[in-house]
């Protein structure tokens, strides 16, 4: 067992530097970051600043060039094994072959969960995400609000103590957003999960985050971390509709804005190949 207190994420000196015949890409260039257990901290930056870079090399879907990641004080390897968290990307990703409860219990099944519980787990997480009704139907009868929905309620199917979200909400219009963004702070808040949080809003970073992760590209780097959780804002536990209008909240976008746009221009300098 691991002590309360340990991080749920704790990335030191990560380099990540994709090399191709004379070529090479810096992702990511000394990037250090922490996640605290119960946490939400997003990642935000423009395209090709290493965002998904960095949430696949915690999921252990790739290594660092150098530095070290520890997942709950583990390599991302051995928190693959134990199950530490649940990943949920851009596309819901189900198996259009497969009912909404069968998807959901998916994971349950590949590790040898028996029926009758995953029935169960999968009851109840059609309950928290709202698709008590829809368990019997296919993907393709859903809306892609709802689709997604799924795919959290399947990220969460193992109870992990940890999400790595990458741009969960792209696809989805503006008051489908807002909704999962509502129900994604109800979750938190219900289960207790730290979540790294990619997304290209600014306004949706800190609504749902604790802190702000600003990134840049060429070299993929932490340019400021800016805390959300100001006054009129409280943890991200807390986020209602009514933040959506605070003084705070216009002032932390402001903030998260400023830190985006204040850095140097990309491709100017140390392009090189020739
Ligand atoms: N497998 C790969 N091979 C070569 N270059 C890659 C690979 N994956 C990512 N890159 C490069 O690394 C940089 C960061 O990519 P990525 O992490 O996808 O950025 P983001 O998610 O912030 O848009 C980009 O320049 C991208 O082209
Ligand atoms: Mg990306």
């Amino acid at each position: 067992m691991t002590p309360a207190s340990t991080a749920a994420i704790e990335v030191t000196g990560v380099d990540r530097i994709f090399r191709r015949r004379r070529d090479e890409v810096v992702a990511l260039r000394d990037v250090s970051v922490s996640v605290a257990a119960g946490e939400f901290v997003s990642l935000i930056g423009p395209s090709g600043c290493g965002k998904s870079t960095l949430l696949r090399l915690v999921a252990d879907l790739d290594t660092p060039t150098a530095g070290s990641i520890s997942v709950f004080g583990k390599t991302p390897r051995q928190a693959r094994r134990d199950q530490d968290y649940g990943i949920a990307f851009q596309q819901a990703g189900l198996l259009p072959w497969r009912t909404v409860a069968s998807n959901i219990e998916l994971p349950l099944k590949l590790h040898g969960v028996g029926s009758a519980e995953r029935r169960a787990r999968s009851d109840e997480l059609l309950e928290l995400v709202g698709l008590e009704d829809f368990g019997k139907h296919h993907p393709d009868q859903l809306s892609g609000g709802m689709q997604q929905r799924v795919a959290i309620a399947r990220a969460l199917a193992e109870s992990p103590r940890l999400l790595l979200m990458d741009e969960p909400f792209g696809a989805l219009d503006e008051i489908t957003r807002e909704r999962m963004q509502n129900e994604l702070v109800r979750i938190c808040r219900d289960t207790g999960a730290a979540v790294l949080f990619v997304t290209h809003s600014i306004p949706e970073a800190v609504f749902l985050s604790d802190r702000v992760v600003v990134m840049s590209p060429r070299p993929g780097r932490i340019v400021d971390i800016v805390t959300a959780g100001g006054a009129g804002l409280g943890s991200s536990h807390e986020r209602t509709d009514e933040v959506r209008d605070a003084a705070e909240f216009f002032h932390t976008v402001a903030a998260v804005r400023e830190h985006l746009h204040g850095s140097p221009v990309a491709g100017v300098r140390g392009v090189e190949s020739r």
